[in-house]
């Protein structure tokens, strides 16, 4: 199984959205997908149609003291499951800061999931959070989404500061443009010569499109929503492009 994670010290910038969409893409693809929402908001668990959790229990199951499975909720989509965020999500730095094994507690906590499905995606909160420091480990390529402005650069280059990643960690880190507006020229500039300090980022790009907040009015993927739409064929490139990567 490969886990792929949305990762992004700055809000708002579409972590959620692409979450849902590469979720999708890849289970239109044939792959057996599920997608943890890790952050407590729910937003892609609130387009899926799914349920918070609100339990107890999620304490037990984050701490790995029994077993995280028995959250998964099925999706209108076959194959396609989701683990719906909680309010106790609120808690995970904490946990996961205490646990014997270190920075390897979230990759523990995945690791049963890899018999079931080819791909897990995860849903994450803004910050810099021990959840963060924990991505490196547990997900092969983790994603950031980055809306072309001078402002967003500065943010990635913190959240690379704050990891202190190795060569080979840091090469996993893939940016991509999301909320792009062709009619301004930084955008434009910057879809063909992304500055250095993104590194590499992935070459396909997300353009402004309405669509996309809409899918959270009428809970579909836009897949289901507007399959015709621009936005639509952007995210399915994008999962071409991630999906190379994955192969590599
Ligand atoms: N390419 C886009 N075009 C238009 N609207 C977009 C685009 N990407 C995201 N949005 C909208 O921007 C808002 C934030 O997007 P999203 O929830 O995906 O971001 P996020 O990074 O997950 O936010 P948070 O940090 O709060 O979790 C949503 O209303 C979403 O519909
Ligand atoms: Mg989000």
């Amino acid at each position: 199984m490969k886990v792929v994670a949305l990762h992004n010290l700055k809000g708002g910038v579409g972590k959620s959205s692409a979450a849902v969409n590469l979720a999708r893409e890849a289970n239109r693809d044939g792959l057996p997908v599920l997608l943890w929402d890790l952050d407590a908001q729910g937003a892609s668990t609130w387009i899926l149609g799914g349920e918070n959790g609100m339990s107890r229990k999620v304490g037990k199951l984050l701490s790995g003291k029994s077993p995280l499975g028995e959250q998964v909720q099925h999706t209108p989509w076959e194959r396609f499951d989701l683990l719906p965020a909680d309010m106790r999500l609120r808690e995970l730095d904490r946990i996961l800061e205490d646990k014997a094994e270190g920075d390897k507690h979230l990759k523990r906590l995945i690791a049963p999931f890899s018999e079931e499905y080819a791909l897990m995606i995860l849903d994450c909160p803004p910050g810099l959070s021990t959840l963060a420091e924990q991505l490196i480990r547990a997900a092969d390529r983790i994603l950031v989404p980055t809306i072309p402005s001078p402002l967003s650069v500065q943010a990635f280059s913190r959240m690379l500061a704050h990891l202190e990643l190795k060569k080979r960690q840091r090469e996993r880190v893939l940016p991509f443009f999301n909320l792009v507006d062709r009619r301004r020229r930084l955008h434009c500039e910057w879809i063909d010569s992304p500055p250095e300090a993104l590194g590499r980022t992935l070459e396909n790009w997300i353009p402004y499109a309405s669509d996309i907040e809409r899918m959270s009015l009428e809970n579909r993927p836009l897949a289901d929503l507007a399959p015709r739409s621009r936005a639509t064929h952007a995210y399915r490139r994008l999962w071409q492009e991630l999906k190379t990567e994955l192969g590599e």
